[in-house]
């Protein structure tokens, strides 16, 4: 991917780049919808990832191609104040991250910047915060700034999403971009933002299914959901649902908005219990932990759809007590993720594209994955 990252560089701006910055995608084991709550997730980096090739300008401009994308380019100037576009919207990502950096007080300077990545589209696997925290990485960089801090640098990233895509996303995504270790996911706890690695044994692989119903138009349900779990934690006089330790009576509170809470309450036990049971290797309790979470987000948070059902069901059976899976990501739609002995991976995945068919038919795209390392320059 480098070597044709390189290529289109030069095809489209002459000459090469001073530096490539890559971000990886994110799988996330446990803890749904939990992170805009202050609760508790367990993510992990994946291999799949976003590089970003940029040079600086002399002037003030910010020009972008996207190979993914039929290398559709688009520009905007740092001199002015920077909006979001329609046409080409997958440059607002990039068109946050420069605007928040400079809010930061980085002096940017005008760039051109290659991306391309290998995340599969629409699998809920978080390529727009790999397109962040690439770019703004690449941005910091050519600022003279290459170690800005990575915290600060997720913040931008998830304010990147509310303020020019839309979506009032929390923090897991571009958290464990920027921050992940190898061969860990990283128990994060979204108020203080401590990230804790949790080391994923060596025989113990995760397994990331796409169900191919892909993730379309969904930001208004993220946000509806967002906004019940705000309502709920209104409702009971707390900051926000991690305030809660038990589920609370339903009282007045819609009931809607009462299912939403005990899902996220209940989410957060679980997953606090999932990273003390990860590096013991207690597959058995994680695949159990993991089935109560999918039932969990298909019952009461509402957000799965009938053929991830399925896929879940199909393979937490292959699993047996080797493991488990559960919906990943946002939701309606995208993948699964498993936890999988290595000596039974074969057998489940097997199972899996026997089995399993997507929408349009064809065998679902597997991903074998250990856990890799945060973003970082090349
Ligand atoms: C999306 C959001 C995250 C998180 C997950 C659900 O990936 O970007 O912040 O809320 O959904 O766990």
């Amino acid at each position: 991917m480098i070597d044709a990252l390189n290529r289109l560089f030069r095809s489209t701006f002459d000459g090469p780049p001073d530096l490539i910055a890559r971000a990886p995608g994110r799988v996330n084991l446990i803890g749904g919808h939990t992170d805009y709550n202050d609760g508790f997730v367990l993510p992990a980096a994946i291999s799949r990832q976003t590089l970003a090739a940029a040079r600086r300008r002399d002037d003030r401009e910010i020009r972008l191609v996207a190979g993914d994308l039929g290398n559709a380019q688009t520009r905007f100037s740092l001199a002015e104040p920077i909006v979001s576009d329609q046409r080409e919207p997958w440059s607002n990502y990039v068109r946050g991250m420069a605007d928040g950096l400079l809010g930061a007080g980085l002096d940017l300077p005008g760039a051109d910047i290659a991306i391309m990545g290998d995340m599969p589209q629409g699998a809920g696997l978080s390529s727009s915060a790999a397109l962040e925290i690439a770019t703004g990485l690449a941005l910091s960089a050519l600022a003279g700034e290459p170690h800005f801090d990575r915290t600060k640098l997720a913040q931008l990233g998830q304010r990147a999403e509310h303020q020019f895509a839309g979506c009032n996303c929390g923090i897991m995504d571009q958290l464990v971009s920027a921050r992940a270790v190898a061969g860990a996911a990283l128990l994060i706890d979204c108020r203080s933002l401590d990230a804790q690695p949790i080391s994923i044994p060596d025989d113990v692989v995760i397994m990331i299914v796409h169900s191919g119903v892909e993730r379309e138009l969904v930001d208004g349900a993220y946000n509806d959901r967002r906004a019940q779990c705000e309502a709920a934690a209104e409702h009971y006089g707390v900051k926000a649902l991690r305030d809660l330790a038990e589920v609370p009576e339903q009282g007045k509170l819609d009931p809607l908005a009462w299912k939403r809470a005990r899902h996220v309450i209940t989410e957060n036990a679980r997953t606090l219990e999932a990273a003390s049971m990860l590096p013991l290797r207690t597959l058995s309790r994680l695949g159990e932990l993991m089935a109560e979470s999918h039932a969990s987000t298909r019952t009461d948070f509402q957000n799965s759809v009938p053929a991830i059902d399925d896929l879940v069901a199909l393979i937490h059976d292959a699993i047996g007590s080797d493991g488990g899976a559960r919906m990943t990501g946002g939701g309606f739609g995208g993948a699964v993720v498993a936890l999988v002995d290595k000596g039974a991976l074969d057998r489940v995945q097997k199972t899996v594209l026997k089995r399993y068919r997507t929408p349009s038919g064809a065998p679902p795209l597997v991903m074998i994955e250990r856990p890799a390392s945060g973003a970082s320059l090349l």
